[in-house]
């Protein structure tokens, strides 16, 4: 019957059901048919207008929009990742229809934009960018921070005695639009046309224009594409000027079938807008947002080389591309639901930005965040921003030169609007207020010169770091303390997972160490970890047990976490040895919380030296088995690990002769069923007599690299603007692992188990190679 086919095809719960229906005349739930992103509920805040969608129904169908709509971090990278499937070509098209008065006037002026890159499918796209690539690459983008800062620095000047100012009527609007057409090689005359026309070109495109609008703003697009035409015929008569413009004009010289007159044209007025308004916007949102956490504005006052970090968790909590577009060109799953071939999909980057599957406390605003380079607001894959690190330097250099010369400027009260549209966010005024008589360049000059260098592509891990008071000794064993550490002002932390750890910085030592997070990961007050005083250690554990006392400051990285918990398990075994109990015991208090069927193992020399011991005892009961060596008690792990058990997750942490021993006892279990967490590596640092060149193809990317035999993948790979993240650089932490599609690898990390590397799907970048030939990797 019709009642039982409908619920066949609704993969929804029939009751939440509402009269609006899908494309296949499915009726769609309450959340589904209210979605409107031309309300200002979107516009304020995007990630959270979606949340329910995040949580309930991470991809849904608006019939108010006509789109699918996808919400989650993991659908929207797979969707990038495929641009064969989802084709990026109605990135630029209306999304809201123009009625025919409109389209009269659009096509009086001859309007014809098409193409460019960002809305070009392959296999036009790849070529084009490849040979319009140059001028991106860091040694280019370094000549444009001269002009960056000088204009910074004016239009400050402008406004610094006042009190008060607009940021974005009086600096973040026109300091990037003239950094673009700069980069672009546009003369400046045009300007303030240009400005007006660009907005119209976003509501166009992106918003939805009452039928009285259209026609004026059909009007302002055509002149702005007739002046587009007008400026690239000047240029042609000059094209050795400098600019990404000019450079186009020549490379089509050489390849007149890859770069044509359609693209130039259409670049001329695309380019505009792809460049000024996001790194506006994106400024805009991050000085509001930073302005929203004073303690946070304080930390990169104080301390400016926080600065790219900011930008870049900035850009992630509170990005100026809230949506992006794709077509579907073939039927595909999306989340695993069906979607049919001609559907178009509005991706919420900005939503996937929040996920809190993919970052830790996704709402918190956390300027010291891992991962925050993860984010999508720069899109991902062979269509990512081309232009990413200048709107990266744009924005530290805006940030620097106000935290410099305006360290004391607040949020005025205000309320903030929005250009109605999908996808470019920002708001349109952003007052801050003052008190001039107190601007430190009054009193101290050096001010005004005081630079911060500038940092060309994502941050560096290494300036993550977090200062920490440590609140409370506590002596464990005779060889174990634990420590208690909270922040110096009370700031709130960002929550964890059982399992992760964090890394203290041993003071000017060069040498970090990874401690596992011990105490309560809902505790937002202080992390809890415990360290053992190491004979043999490279010093960091001596470092860390000389210097501690009660009250005393310490730089903290993190909390990482590269031993996950799977709460999907059936069964657990913990296998702790000594102080590999600190992960266990986070591990063993969730399970037990989840109520899951779990045994903890724990071994150590005597009871005297196992730390944590009574409080595991009291807390797990008979579920803790204790193996100390001088009770003759020690663990067989072969015996206990005979047979293999399907569902059961072994997690386990400790000396490095347990965890071989480990994986030797575990070689009939099924693949990934044993889980360990190591803090040391043998591996030899890179021998370039003993190495060979390779090369690596990127697929997601479409490009292939040159790994010479003294350099590592990652090396080149930034080298090649890719971001990828990395932290110890020696194959420990798990930062930089990349999936292999095709290849050998040579794996030299310890990261990852026995099985894993087996599968070849993999790889650590910063120290692992190809065992020969090529390697084909999802980047
Ligand atoms: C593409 C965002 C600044 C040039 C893109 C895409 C996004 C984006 C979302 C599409 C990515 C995809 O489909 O995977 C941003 C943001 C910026 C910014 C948020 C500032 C914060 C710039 C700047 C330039 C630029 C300053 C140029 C100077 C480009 C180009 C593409 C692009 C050329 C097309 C790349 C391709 O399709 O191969 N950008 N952008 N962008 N952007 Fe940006
Ligand atoms: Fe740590 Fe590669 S950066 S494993």
């Amino acid at each position: 019957d019709t009642a039982s086919a409908d619920s066949a095809r609704c993969p929804f719960d029939p009751t939440a059901l509402t009269a609006a229906k899908g494309p296949t005349g499915c009726p769609v739930t309450a959340g589904a048919a209210a979605f409107d992103p031309f309300e200002d509920g979107y516009q304020q805040d995007p990630p959270d207008y979606v949340r329910w969608a995040r949580d309930q129904e991470p991809v849904f169908y608006s019939p108010k929009l006509g789109y699918w709509v996808v919400t989650r971090y993991d659908d929207i990278k797979a969707i990038f990742r495929d641009n064969i499937t989802f084709s990026p070509a109605i990135a630029l098209e209306k999304i809201t229809p123009t009625g025919p008065e409109a389209n009269a006037v659009l096509e009086q002026y001859g309007f014809a934009l098409n193409r460019t890159l960002v809305n070009e499918d392959e296999p036009a796209h790849m070529p084009r960018r490849r040979v319009l690539m140059e001028p991106f690459t860091p040694e280019h983008l370094k000549a444009h921070e001269p002009l960056v800062r000088q204009l910074a620095r004016e239009y400050v000047d402008r406004f610094v005695n006042d009190g008060r100012a607009d940021l974005v009527d009086q600096m973040l609007w026109e300091v990037p639009l003239t950094v673009a057409l700069h980069f672009l090689g546009v003369p400046e005359e045009d300007m303030d046309k240009l400005r007006e026309y660009s907005i119209a070109h976003t509501v166009n495109t992106w918003g939805r224009p009452k039928p009285e609008e259209q026609v004026a703003v059909a009007h302002a697009v055509g002149n702005f594409w007739q002046l587009a035409g007008q400026i690239l015929d000047k240029m042609r008569l000059n094209p050795e000027a400098a600019g990404w413009m000019q450079y186009g004009i020549r490379k089509q010289r050489e390849h007149p079938e890859v770069v044509t007159d359609s693209y130039l044209h259409s670049m001329m007025m695309a380019g505009i807008v792809a460049a000024h308004e996001t790194t506006a916007n994106a400024t805009a949102n991050a000085m509001k947002l930073l302005l929203q956490h004073p303690a946070v504005w304080q930390e990169i006052c104080d301390d400016p080389s926080l600065i790219p970090n900011a930008v870049e968790e900035c850009l992630r909590h509170n990005g100026s591309v809230a949506a992006w577009r794709r077509l579907v060109t073939a039927d595909a799953q999306v989340g695993g639901i069906a979607i049919p071939a001609g559907s178009k999909l509005l991706i919420v980057t900005s939503s996937a930005n929040h996920d809190e599957r993919h970052f830790a406390d996704a709402d918190l605003f956390d300027i010291r965040r891992d991962n925050a380079s993860d984010h999508l607001t720069f899109g991902y894959g062979s269509h990512q921003c081309m232009g990413k690190n200048l709107a990266r330097m744009e924005m530290q250099i805006f940030l620097e030169e106000f935290t410099r010369r305006l360290p004391h400027m607040r949020l005025a009260e205000q309320t903030f609007s929005y250009v109605p549209n999908t996808s470019f966010r920002g708001p349109e005024h952003l007052w801050v207020e003052w008190d001039p008589a107190r601007n430190p360049e009054r009193t101290q000059p050096e001010v005004l010169t005081r630079e911060q260098p500038v940092r060309i592509g994502e941050p560096s891990r290494h300036t993550l770091s977090r200062p920490m008071v440590v609140e409370r000794i506590t002596r464990l064993t005779d060889d174990v303390v634990q420590l208690r550490l909270v922040s110096p002002h009370g700031q709130p932390l960002p929550r964890w997972q059982p399992g992760a750890h964090i890394d203290i910085e041993c003071g000017d030592t060069g040498l970090s160490r990874q401690y596992s997070l011990c105490g309560d990961p809902a505790d937002t007050h202080a992390f809890e970890i415990a360290v053992l005083r190491d004979e043999d250690s490279r010093g960091g554990s001596a470092w860390v047990h000389q210097h501690l006392a009660q009250g005393q400051t310490l730089r903290v990285r993190g909390p990482r976490n590269h031993f996950r918990f799977d709460e999907g398990a059936r069964r657990l075994v913990f296998i702790a040895g000594g102080i590999g109990i600190t992960p266990i015991a986070a591990m063993a208090q969730r399970a037990q919380a989840l109520g899951l069927p779990y045994t903890l193992h724990y071994s150590g020399r005597s009871r005297r030296t196992m730390p944590l011991l009574q409080a595991l005892a009291a807390r797990h009961g008979e579920h803790l088995v204790v193996h100390a060596k001088d009770e003759g008690q020690r663990a067989d792990l072969a015996a206990l690990l005979a047979t293999p058990e399907d569902g059961t997750r072994i997690y386990a942490c400790g000396p490095i002769r347990m965890l071989d021993a480990l994986d030797a006892a575990t070689v009939h279990w099924p693949d990934d069923s044993l889980r360990t967490e190591r803090f040391q590596t043998d591996a030899p640092t890179l021998d370039p007599s003993k190495e060979h060149a390779f090369e690596v193809e990127l697929k997601d990317s479409g490009i292939t690299l040159q790994v010479p035999a003294d350099q590592t993948v990652l090396a080149a790979l930034k080298a090649a603007n890719i971001d990828v993240q990395s932290d110890c650089c020696e194959g420990l932490c798990g930062s930089c692992e990349v999936r292999v599609l095709d290849g050998t690898v040579d794996h030299r990390d310890v990261v990852l188990t026995r099985t894993e590397r087996d599968a070849q799907d993999r790889m650590m970048v910063c120290c692992s190679r190809a065992k020969s030939g090529k390697l084909v990797l999802e980047l």
